[in-house]
């Protein structure tokens, strides 16, 4: 029904107005900004959700201020159950990821809190994007979400406005606009997530081999996109 809809602004104003108050944007607090400016141009309501998992960076926190300030809105900081992070902190220590893997403090910290708010939702909005690595280059524009339920247990759509755009497009939308961004992207971050699992990349290194780098590149996602793992 929705798959004539190819530019991303047209599709995010789609989203909102097919979903209103059940659909809203994830937010990573990085390039994915740019979702939030075509909401804004829509001029319909929208509502923002970013998951602080603990572990972001200062910039990162500093990041979601301005940008509240920027388009004058308040967005829902969703946090992880305290019980279970403080069990496999107590269990694991602070770094289990390194050698356990990053799959269970990302659903503890990502994945958990995640769910409990897509199961209050009809449909989402993220800033994925097909040039973000290995598992996501069959990324559709518009999906129902392979990995979870949305409100009252039932269908939840899936909107990934950006998924034809490159890095590079992104950027001039950002630039062109003066949109804030993450400072870290000035210090050669590209992707940017949990602090401790992110690395700023050398020239010609992709994108993704800041995250995750000890990760087969192959596995590198956190839950939130499981549905994109080969
Ligand atoms: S991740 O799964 O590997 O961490 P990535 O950083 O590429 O995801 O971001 C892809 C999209 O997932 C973002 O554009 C955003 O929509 C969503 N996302 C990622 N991290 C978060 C977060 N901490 N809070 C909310 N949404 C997020
Ligand atoms: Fe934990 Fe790293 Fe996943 Fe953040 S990205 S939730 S610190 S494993």
């Amino acid at each position: 029904m929705i798959m004539h809809l190819t530019d991303p602004a047209d599709l995010v104003a789609h989203a909102l107005k097919t979903f209103g108050a059940d659909c809203a944007i994830a937010f990573s607090g990085a390039e994915d900004v740019v979702v939030l400016e075509y909401a804004k141009q829509s001029g319909l309501p929208f509502s923002v959700f970013t998951l602080d998992t603990g572990r972001l960076h200062a910039e990162t926190y500093r990041y979601l201020d301005r940008v509240e300030r920027h388009y004058g809105l308040r967005i829902e900081v969703l946090f992880p159950e305290a019980a279970a992070v403080e069990a496999l902190v107590k269990a694991k220590g602070l770094f289990s990821f390194r050698t356990d893997g990053h799959q269970e403090c990302c659903d503890i910290r990502k994945v958990a809190p995640l769910r409990r708010h897509l199961g209050t939702l009809k449909a989402w909005i993220t800033g994925q994007r097909k040039d973000q690595g290995a598992t996501r280059t069959a990324l559709p524009l518009v999906q129902t979400d392979p990995a979870f339920r949305g409100l009252g247990g039932g269908e939840l759509m899936k909107f990934n406005p950006l998924a034809e755009q490159s890095s590079d497009q992104v950027w001039t939308v950002i630039r062109a606009l003066d949109l804030p961004f993450n400072e870290l992207h000035e210090r050669g971050f590209i992707s940017i997530g949990c602090e401790p699992c992110t690395r700023p990349t050398l020239p010609n290194q992709h994108e993704r081999e800041g995250r995750w780098w000890w990760e087969d590149p192959g596995h590198k996602e956190c839950g939130l996109h499981s549905g994109n793992k080969r």
